[in-house]
């Protein structure tokens, strides 16, 4: 098991991210937290900092934007003020049909799950190579799993999230350092979801999202799927045919 005396997290602002500071925080872990929303960003620093007593830096980018995005790079690379875990949570979904959505989102969508989580990953894991400890826990989701109609993007992004996580961890773990990919299903956060048709027992509590996803990469574990829903419903799905998973995704998720 690994501690974290440090940690980044994106996507801080609200819904998971938030729960992640909060519960970091929680822990005694001094955090660097990342978003576009300074007013969130600030009232969560100084209320973690009061209650817990630790170091909170406040770090307004948008990720998308490559200028903004370095500032991150560079502050998960400084030799002189290690992060030992990075929580790349940030990630937006589209829905609808992809042939009519504005593809400057698309892309949006892509550069944020994907290239984003890529350059972040990059940037932190030779200081936690070197030093021989250190997590990365790259928030994906049951979508990954899945192909669902009118969430093409999302469910491609979420895909290669849990890939990548997984190949990853398969270098980097005999160095001592943790790479994990978090799986949940649906999560009541600010997230665009059709919440009406999602029935009650899909929901999961974001506090055992946060909890589940960081016994998992302190352990070492590569992937996470917290809920006991969603832990009984994942191998069901790796072997369900995708025909009929694309039908009944449809039902629940549009
Ligand atoms: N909720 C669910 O049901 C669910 C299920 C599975 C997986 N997930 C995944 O969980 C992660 C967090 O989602 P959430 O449900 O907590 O949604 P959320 O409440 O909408 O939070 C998204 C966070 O990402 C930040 N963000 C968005 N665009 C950004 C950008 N361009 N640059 C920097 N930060 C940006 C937002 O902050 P600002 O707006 O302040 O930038 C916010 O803090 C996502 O990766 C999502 O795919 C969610």
């Amino acid at each position: 098991m690994q501690a974290y005396r440090s940690a980044l997290v994106t996507g801080a602002s609200s819904g998971i991210g938030e729960a992640f500071a909060r519960e970091l925080a929680a822990r005694g872990a001094h955090l660097v937290i990342v978003a576009r929303r300074t007013d969130r960003l600030e009232r969560l620093a100084a209320e973690l900092r009061e209650r817990y007593r630790v170091d909170v830096e406040v770090h307004t980018v948008d990720l998308t934007e490559p200028d903004q995005r370095s500032t991150v790079e560079e502050r998960l690379a400084d030799p002189a003020r290690p992060i030992e875990l990075l929580v790349n949570n940030a990630g937006f979904g589209t829905s609808g049909s992809f042939a009519e959505l504005p593809l400057s989102r698309e892309e949006r969508e892509i550069n944020l799950n994907v290239l984003s989580l890529v350059r972040l990953t990059h940037a932190a894991l030779p200081s936690m190579i070197e030093r021989r400890h250190g997590g990365v826990l790259n928030v994906s989701s049951m979508a990954g799993f899945l192909a669902a109609p009118f969430s093409a993007t999302y469910c491609a992004t979420k895909s290669y999230v849990t890939a990548f996580s997984e190949s990853l961890h398969g270098e980097v773990a005999p160095q001592g350092v943790h790479v994990t990919a978090l799986c949940p299903g649906f999560v009541r956060t600010e997230f665009e979801t059709r919440a009406e048709s999602v029935p009650g027992f899909a929901w999961v509590p974001i506090e055992s999202v946060v909890r589940e996803g960081l016994a998992a990469v302190s352990s070492g574990r590569t992937m996470c799927v917290p809920g006991a829903q969603y832990k009984a419903a994942a191998p069901v799905i790796r072997i369900a045919p995708r025909r009929l998973l694309r039908t009944v995704v449809s039902r629940v998720w549009l």
